[in-house]
């Protein structure tokens, strides 16, 4: 694990944008799964800001790890915020993009993303390989969208699941624990003092961590990058 801390949220998306565009520079195409949440948000506003002549965005190949059930024009879509925070301001030709499709009926959606990972991602082993998964972590120690009611799905052989947020009930697609950690790296981004407790935890692996579907992030080649704000790093540093 290599923790990168800051001092504010708008640092830690300065310093992973920085990562992001190094991991892009060094390959010939990146596959990358990206994550809805408002520290994405920053990255992508600073993304747009400072590095939309730094990167070759043709290189890039954009996933979602997540995605909630509903179209690409509502304000809960993870595709129309990084549309319009990112995909937008940047030269990133359209073919790169494969979003999941929120307004398809979900079981049928999360069996066809799962074959167009399959088809289009190299193959580490019989698994599809991702050059990065980018996480959030929620407060309840969720990430991606395996809530820790729901930790069975975390294991399940299909590379991509349905699930539903225990709260408001809405469905969503997301990536299932083989895929993520085939994954060349992972990147938890995490920020905000609500996140703290979890973040030390999981990390320190203490009291309730192994209900949290996020503690079952540990990619097989040992690469886990958090990226964390002071607040959420408080208790660990
Ligand atoms: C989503 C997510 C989710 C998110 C966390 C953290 O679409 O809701 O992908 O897992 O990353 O809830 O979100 P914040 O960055 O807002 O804390």
């Amino acid at each position: 694990m290599e923790f990168n801390i800051t001092e504010s949220k708008k640092q830690t998306a300065r310093l992973f944008s920085e990562y992001l565009s190094n991991l892009i520079a060094k390959n010939n195409i990146s596959h990358i799964a990206l994550s809805g949440g408002s520290t994405p948000k920053e990255v992508f506003k600073e993304l747009a800001k400072h590095f939309k002549n730094e990167i070759d965005w043709s290189k890039v190949q954009f996933y979602w790890g997540d995605e909630r059930c509903v179209p690409p024009d509502d304000k809960e879509s993870n595709y129309k915020m990084t549309n319009e925070y990112l995909f937008s301001k940047i030269e990133l030709p359209p073919g790169n993009i494969y979003r999941i499709k929120g307004e398809n009926e979900p079981v049928v959606e999360a069996k066809r993303y799962a074959d167009l990972l399959e088809k289009n991602l190299p193959k580490v082993g019989m698994q599809p390989q991702f050059d990065l998964v980018v996480l959030g972590l929620g407060d309840d120690g969720h990430t991606a969208s395996i809530f820790p009611n729901q930790m069975h799905l975390w294991n399940s052989k299909a590379y991509c699941e349905v699930a539903e947020h225990p709260l408001t009930g809405q469905k969503r697609v997301t990536l299932t624990g083989s895929i993520i950690n085939s994954a060349k790296e992972v990147a938890f981004l995490v920020t905000g003092a609500n996140k703290a407790e979890k973040v030390l935890e999981i990390i320190k692996r203490k009291g309730n961590y192994n209900t949290y579907p996020a503690s079952l992030v540990k990619p097989n080649s040992g690469k886990l990058n958090w990226f964390l704000d002071a607040a959420a790093a408080k208790l660990i540093a």
